[in-house]
């Protein structure tokens, strides 16, 4: 959507942006005049993404902490004169199942809930009465998973973006009357660091798993987050947004079976 500023005088807040989807979502909402704050356990990597966009400040947040959370949000409003977007999107690295479920202790729990699920909880709670001075701006976009609707392994990060798109719901309704709105979207697979290596996985995926014939990029993520994020989506608040290449929509294995 090139030429559209439809974030023009905005201040927007993105959590884990130092890299992937979250850079891109900064670098998509800056590009349509956002000021961003790019925020990122990792200071250094976060300093040199925001370097690269136009009006863009870096500070170090790791959303695990409450803290660290309260100082972003009030960096954010003290550098924009005001918050009008929050993207949750920092998760926690996922730690692959043990091969019996019995075996996975409560730390591969907790560790998870509490970055994936509390970590938006977190920055929502500070965020909140920013955005709700936003004049009708204000919005929450949080990234959830496929992972939240269908099984592909890992039964806590599973369960957070479940709990991340229960918590959009509750949240919405808790802020619509503030004159927020809240959405998730819940990405298929996207090329980023966690798939470094395994390009002929994520080639074999797209042309076999993904009705569209590709893995996702983290520009088609950052376009969705940029419409809910904006005026566009007004009235659409509590929604969650599947952008997966039609990967959950379309049973490819059930229709190469019945054309065999
Ligand atoms: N890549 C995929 O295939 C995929 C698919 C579905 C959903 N998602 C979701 O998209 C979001 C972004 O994923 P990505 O693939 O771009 O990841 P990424 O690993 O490229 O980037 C994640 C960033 O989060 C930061 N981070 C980690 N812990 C943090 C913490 N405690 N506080 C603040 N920042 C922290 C990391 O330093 C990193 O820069 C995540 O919510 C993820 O669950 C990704």
């Amino acid at each position: 959507m090139a030429g559209t500023r439809r974030f023009e005088g905005y201040g927007v807040l993105v959590t884990g942006a130092a890299r992937g989807i979250g850079a891109a979502t900064a670098r998509r909402l800056a590009a349509e005049g956002a000021r961003v704050l790019v925020t990122d356990v990792d200071e250094d990597a976060a300093r040199e993404t925001a370097s690269e966009i136009p009006g863009a400040e870096a500070l170090r947040c790791d959303v695990a902490d409450p803290a660290s959370v309260e100082a972003a949000v009030a960096y954010a409003v003290k550098a924009f004169g005001g918050l009008d977007v929050l993207v949750n999107n920092a998760f926690a690295p996922v730690v692959p199942d043990h091969e019996l479920f019995e075996d996975d202790p409560d730390d591969s729990w907790t560790g998870q809930l509490d970055v994936t699920l509390m970590g938006a909880v977190r920055c929502s709670r500070a965020a909140l009465p920013h955005l709700a001075a936003a004049g009708g701006r204000g919005a929450i976009v949080s990234i959830g998973s496929v992972n939240a609707e269908a099984d592909f392994g890992n039964h806590a990060y599973s369960a957070a973006k479940a709990g991340l798109a229960s918590f959009t719901r509750t949240l919405a309704g808790d802020a619509a009357p503030r004159g927020v709105r809240v959405n998730q979207i819940n990405p298929g697979t996207v090329a980023t660091r966690g798939w470094a290596g395994r390009e002929a996985d994520l080639a074999a995926l797209g042309s076999r798993a993904y009705p569209l014939g590709r893995v996702g990029t983290p520009e088609d993520i950052a376009a969705a987050v940029a419409f809910l994020a904006s005026r566009d989506a007004a009235w659409i608040t509590g929604t969650v947004l599947r952008v997966d290449g039609g990967l959950l929509a379309v049973n490819r294995h059930f229709g190469e079976i019945m054309n065999d």
